[in-house]
């Protein structure tokens, strides 16, 4: 179960928390990918402040997650109860998750469940050791060590927020022990709310044992309850996948530096350097390079490719062995072959560019389809707005655009067609022909000695004796 019905006043926000995205993902999610990872049959997500938002956050579909409804926030206690008959006939352990622990590993969920189990106790708790514990529910202990409940900071004596043992809102508990004992628990607290850790107190008080488990990395049950905590728990996750992605081949010259959200996926022996942002469902191939300072969301990016420092390439897909930028923008739809080359300041939107191709210089390419070994000189401008619609240009293959050319579409220049720099071609050019459309040159000879500014200089005169 996973508790996401609050809308976290911390985070002073429009939006719940829940949604809020860390590493590529909406928090929530992190925390349900994690269940199911760890071998979770059905999770029962409870859902309350914005709940059509953090529904799609979470996905729909999956038949394995379900939905309850918490309908006023009155605490983690009562969100629970809110899932009771999700749950009718249910028995078994139950593990119960804060939607705001996105750093969870399914690893230590498991550690956990088997410790549990063997605990033989009704309910276990993950606790772990802060040196700063603020904001915290704190773990308090039996003299002989054993715990005996939990105290939220806001109900904590001074005695009580000295301890430094906190509840990391992570439970195991059997169902038989759950649904009556918590109903139970009361709102005579600062918050007026039902806690859920009060479940401890109740079932200790029926003369049951409590079993904790103390969790070694501290770093990963951390809390995301305002934005200094979002931004923690971001670096925390980069700096997971960056060492995930060493370990598997790929180098991060300054993983400090390098923002690789959890989705990406990188292949060996690529290099990627200081600065870069890697997002959302991005593939990087095998031995290409990412040059500093670039960003690369929901994209793919070929085998030995290159893309040099500044670029920012957005759901677009770049094929093998290609050399883009440096300062190059491909927006969405852009789809290079390979051995495509885009130099500095080329912007691509809705193209395909073949096998070969290359505009090296200052130009744009909008809702466009280039053929194979195709020239694309600097400057060129493909004219695809009307003030109404978008309309296609069409460049086949081994064509040569000359430098400062516009191509008002719809137009289509037909293979190995030569453009003359300078050209505005507004008709379609046949295959292997030369179209241009520059005024001509005038020559007046000798004009510069005559009329020149050194001419005009030595007679004394004004712009109006020209
Ligand atoms: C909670 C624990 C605290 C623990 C800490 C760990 C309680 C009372 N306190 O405090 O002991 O140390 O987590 O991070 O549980 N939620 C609902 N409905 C509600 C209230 C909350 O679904 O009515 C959800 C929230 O959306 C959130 C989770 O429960 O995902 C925890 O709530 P939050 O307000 O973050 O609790 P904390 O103050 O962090
Ligand atoms: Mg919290």
């Amino acid at each position: 179960m996973v508790l996401a019905a609050g809308l976290g006043k911390r985070m002073q926000s429009q939006s719940t928390k829940l949604i809020h995205a860390i590493a590529g993902r909406p928090m929530v999610r992190h925390v349900v990918e994690a269940a199911k990872a760890a071998g979770m049959a059905r999770t029962v997500v409870v859902v309350g402040s914005q709940a059509d938002e953090v529904r799609r956050a979470v996905g729909e579909g999956d038949k394995r997650i379900g939905f309850a409804y918490q309908d006023s926030q009155r605490g983690t206690g009562h969100a629970v109860l809110c899932a009771e008959s999700q749950l009718a006939g249910y028995e078994g352990d139950v593990l119960i998750l804060n939607g705001d622990l996105p750093a969870l590993l399914p690893e230590t969920l498991k550690t956990f469940i088997e410790f549990h189990r063997a605990s033989g106790a009704p309910l276990g708790l993950m606790t772990a050791v802060l040196k700063e514990p603020q904001g915290y529910g704190r773990v308090v202990r039996t003299y002989s060590g054993d715990v005996s409940r939990i105290v939220e900071e806001t109900d904590a004596t001074l005695e009580e927020k000295a301890i430094k043992e906190i509840n990391c809102g992570i439970y195991c508990v059997d169902a038989a022990w759950l649904w009556d004992p918590l109903k139970r628990a009361r709102a005579d607290n600062a918050q007026r709310e039902i806690y859920l850790p009060d479940l401890v107190e109740i079932l200790r008080r029926d003369g049951h044992k409590v079993a904790a488990y103390r969790h070694p990395d501290a770093d990963e049950v951390l809390g995301v309850n305002d934005r200094r905590e979002l931004a923690a728990a971001v670096r925390a996750l980069h700096r997971r996948k960056a060492n995930a992605l060493m370990d598997t081949g790929v180098t991060i010259l300054d993983p400090e530096t390098t923002y690789i959200d959890v989705d990406v996926k990188v292949a060996s022996d690529t290099v990627i350097e200081p600065g870069v942002m890697l997002l959302g469902a991005t593939e990087i191939g095998r031995g290409a390079t990412i040059g500093t300072g670039s960003r690369i969301a929901d994209s793919v990016v070929g085998d030995g490719t290159v893309v040099l420092p500044y670029c920012v390439i957005t759901q677009s897909r770049v094929g093998r062995a290609c050399r883009i930028g440096p300062f190059a923008h491909l927006r969405p739809d852009t789809h290079l072959d390979e051995e495509v080359r885009l130099g500095n300041f080329v912007e691509t939107k809705k193209i395909r560019m073949g096998q070969g191709s290359k505009a090296n210089h200052l130009t744009y390419l909008g809702d466009a389809e280039i053929g194979r070994r195709a020239n694309i000189g600097a400057g060129t401008i493909t004219c695809n707005f009307d003030g109404v619609s978008k309309l296609r240009t069409v460049i086949e293959d081994e064509v040569f655009v000359g430098s400062d050319t516009q191509l008002v579409a719809p137009v289509r220049v037909r293979r190995g067609a030569f453009i003359g720099a300078g050209s505005t071609i507004t008709k379609d050019v046949p295959a292997y022909a030369l179209a241009l459309s520059r005024a001509q040159q005038v020559v007046k000879e000798e004009w510069a000695r005559r009329h020149g500014p050194k001419a005009r200089r030595k007679s004394g005169g004004s712009r109006q004796d020209r």
